[in-house]
């Protein structure tokens, strides 16, 4: 991967609004990796650190599948826990979230009307439950980050409606990351789908910059204006995680200082993948199928 090639005739990563070519193209010393550092603190990662991060995604998605058969009703958010932080362990890697500003757990499980950041616990899974589950290892230094919103027995139409809704709105702003493109193109790509299906955009929670750390920049709304933001250069990796609510997007956050729900009640569905920025449109480092959540 060559970190220092974009298009001539994209806009300047440097944010002047000129075509690259008519402004940074000819500077001396110009490079976007150090642009991109000094400007907006992002780390465009080197093909050695995707290389690493992929390796922790190759991890996660076998944690995440195994999470996904052992998903039915009766079971409890900490045997999801257990299950997450033994696995983890065993393939070499930690668990992110345990400790991270003092979160108790090792994954975070949200259950229904929870938005994200539930707290693994004594709470029995119910048939027709939706229950997300966000999965970030950290192997050999790098993390890789992703979610899924699964049903657990038989859905209901509401919970099938919200997690279909939630899995199109990561594909549109999966579709919308290529070379050129802004973080603006990716909010809006999201919101609009999801405002025009009925339902509303969490305002409170973003993707991020991820790889070297848990949370790094930039913060990736799901929510913006074509054009807008950033433009997205090659070696970017970051989240797309849109938290779809079926009713209002506001957000309560209950007295454990961790859990997120929403204030109206309503159910509310996620789903994340780590992305990387291509020379000619992006790779998921987290890859998986999100059509067989989606009702067409
Ligand atoms: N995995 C979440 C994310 O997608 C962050 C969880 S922070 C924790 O960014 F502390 F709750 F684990
Ligand atoms: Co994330
Ligand atoms: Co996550």
């Amino acid at each position: 991967m060559n970190l220092g090639k974009i298009g001539r005739n994209t806009r300047c990563p440097c944010g002047s609004g000129k075509k690259y070519k008519h402004c940074c193209l000819g500077k001396r010393g110009f490079s976007l990796a150090e642009e991109y550092w000094q400007r907006y603190r992002i780390i465009l990662k080197t093909a050695e650190q995707v290389a690493g991060i992929i390796e922790s995604g190759k991890v996660l998605k076998e944690i995440m599948d195994g999470v996904e058969k052992i998903i039915a009703p009766g079971i409890t958010t900490d045997d999801i826990n257990d299950f997450v932080h033994e696995q983890t362990i065993k393939a070499g890697a930690i668990p992110a979230p345990l400790n991270y500003h003092g979160f108790p757990k090792s994954v975070c499980t949200s259950v229904n009307d929870v938005i994200c950041h539930g707290i693994p616990g004594n709470q029995v899974l119910q048939d027709g439950d939706i229950v997300n589950v966000d999965i970030t290892p950290i192997l050999k230094g790098y993390y890789a980050d992703a979610n899924k919103t699964f049903f657990v027995g038989t859905p209901t139409p509401a919970g099938e409606k919200i997690v279909s809704v939630a899995a199109r709105c990561l594909q549109l702003g999966i579709e919308a990351v290529t070379p050129g493109a802004t973080l603006g193109d990716i909010g809006f790509a999201i919101q609009n789908f999801a405002e025009a299906e009925g339902c509303s955009v969490v305002r409170e929670f973003v993707g991020h910059g991820v790889g070297l750390d848990f949370h790094e920049a930039p913060q990736v709304s799901h929510t913006g204006r074509s054009g807008q933001g950033i433009v997205l250069v090659p070696g970017m990796v970051f989240t797309i995680e849109p938290m779809i609510n079926l009713g209002k997007k506001e957000v309560k956050i209950l007295d454990d200082g961790w859990t997120a729900v929403t204030k109206d009640g309503s159910l509310s569905a996620q789903f994340e993948q780590t992305l990387l920025v291509t020379e000619n449109g992006s790779s998921s480092l987290t890859p998986f199928d999100l059509n067989r959540f989606i009702i067409s």
